[in-house]
């Protein structure tokens, strides 16, 4: 039986109701770190259970075959993924498949546990419709992070984001380097694809690893390391021209993958920035690095003539945001803020908006729209495809219950 597109429609017309007019209004009046840690512990009850993964799903989740694709190898059922940041400690890898996320990051992870930085450090940027964050890489270290993960079967496909430790130690280039290979050899066996963070603006000696000698100190070492999972680079958006050009040269050297673009902007005169008062620490998500991020995919994409995988994250808060991400070049797209302002159903909302924007377009897969921008489209002969969601609700339910693994390894 397929489930009609109404349902979808209905369903989601209510849940976003009831989130952005009852649920947020509760929620924006407590400090953004204990939700959090309040939506941690509600995610991880529900992902421990058969049933209430299976009844997750029939809330949020929702699938069309046009948005598939196949990254080196790797199947991703849709688009859009969570952004490192939210799920640190990789604590929620059992229900965000249900949630419909096509693929999550965990971490960012370091070589040893980090406290991060002194409460408060997360807050709201409510007119600017942003978040300014200085967790100062908050997790349990890549043993114990490695430990919980040892015996995991993913449904979607699972990056590990390192970076390192947020200490004065580090702060030392080898010091620095031997701590991210520390994380980088306990995970690399972990998941499908692998970050090296090299952009978090809230750690110990800033971001030394933007520097071209330093990350190809890093790189080399991290090259020793075997696997065959692909890498990717996650830049700030805060970097210029000369600073990009100089990484993606290092790069070339290196077995990177690709990039994503972008991580937290630091920069205060942001017009973007509508809140009156900004605090002087931290980056900012959301509306205020959208326009940054954007600009980042669309540079390096034309840059590398499209040799690299994008993966665009800042400010996705719809289906239009996301897909001016993969026009401008980014083959994914991940999020954060814009399920915190909008709700979780707007991972479906997206998607669906996704697939009508295709359709419009007259793309018969996501894939051809990947750097539509820059090049005339791809149309099909004009025979669309009708907007039919492949799956049956039973086994949608079941599927999220009790499939194993749904992602091939690589
Ligand atoms: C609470 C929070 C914590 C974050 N922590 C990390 C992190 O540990 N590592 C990282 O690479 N990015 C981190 N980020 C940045 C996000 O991954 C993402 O790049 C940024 O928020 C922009 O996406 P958004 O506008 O959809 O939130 C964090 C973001 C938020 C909101």
């Amino acid at each position: 039986m397929n489930v009609p597109d109404f349902f979808f429609r209905f369903r989601d017309a209510l849940n976003a109701f009831l989130y952005t007019k009852i649920l947020k209004n509760i929620f924006f009046m407590i400090d953004p770190e204990t939700v959090h840690e309040t939506m941690t512990r509600v995610g991880v009850f529900l992902g421990a259970h058969a049933i209430t993964r299976g009844v997750t799903a029939c809330f949020f989740y929702y699938s069309n075959k046009k948005l598939n694709q196949t990254i080196r190898g790797i199947f991703f059922s849709n688009p859009i993924g969570l952004a490192a940041g939210f799920d640190k400690d990789a604590q929620l890898t059992d229900i965000l498949p249900a949630l419909g996320f096509g693929f999550a990051e965990a971490g960012s992870i370091t070589g040893e546990a980090c406290v991060g930085n002194p409460r408060p450090r997360l807050w709201r940027l409510k007119k600017s419709k942003g978040l300014m964050i200085h967790y100062g890489l908050k997790n349990e270290g890549c043993e114990r992070i490695a430990e919980r993960l040892r015996d995991k079967h993913f449904q979607i496909p699972m990056g590990m984001s390192i970076a390192k430790t947020n200490c004065q130690k580090t702060v030392d280039l080898q010091a620095g380097i031997d701590d991210y290979f520390k994380a980088f050899t306990a995970l690399k066996d972990l998941g499908n694809y692998c970050t090296i963070n090299i952009s978090c603006p809230n750690a110990f000696g800033g971001q030394p690893f933007t520097d071209p000698v330093s990350l190809d100190l890093l790189l080399a070492k991290i090259d020793t390391a075997q696997t065959s999972k692909p890498i990717f680079l996650k830049l700030s958006p805060d970097l210029k021209k000369e600073e990009i050009d100089a990484i993606i040269e290092v790069t070339k050297r290196h077995k990177i993958f690709g990039f994503i673009c972008s991580n937290l902007t630091k920069n205060r005169d942001n017009k973007k920035i509508i809140d009156s008062t900004v605090s002087e620490k931290g980056g900012m998500s959301g509306k205020v690095v959208e326009d940054l991020s954007n600009e980042l995919i669309r540079y390096c994409y034309q840059k590398t003539k499209g040799a690299y995988v994008i993966i665009g994250c800042g400010g996705v808060f719809s289906a239009e945001d996301a897909y001016k991400k993969i026009k401008a070049g980014a083959s994914l797209v991940q999020m954060i803020t814009g399920m915190i302002f909008e709700g979780p159903q707007v991972i479906s909302q997206i998607n669906r908006g996704l697939v009508a924007l295709l359709e419009k377009d007259g793309f018969e897969n996501i894939a051809e729209a990947i750097g539509g921008d820059y090049e005339s489209p791809r149309r099909t002969s004009g025979r669309l495809r009708e907007n039919s969601t492949e799956f049956s609700c039973a086994s949608m339910v079941l599927g999220w219950c009790f499939t194993p693994q749904l992602t091939p390894e690589l």
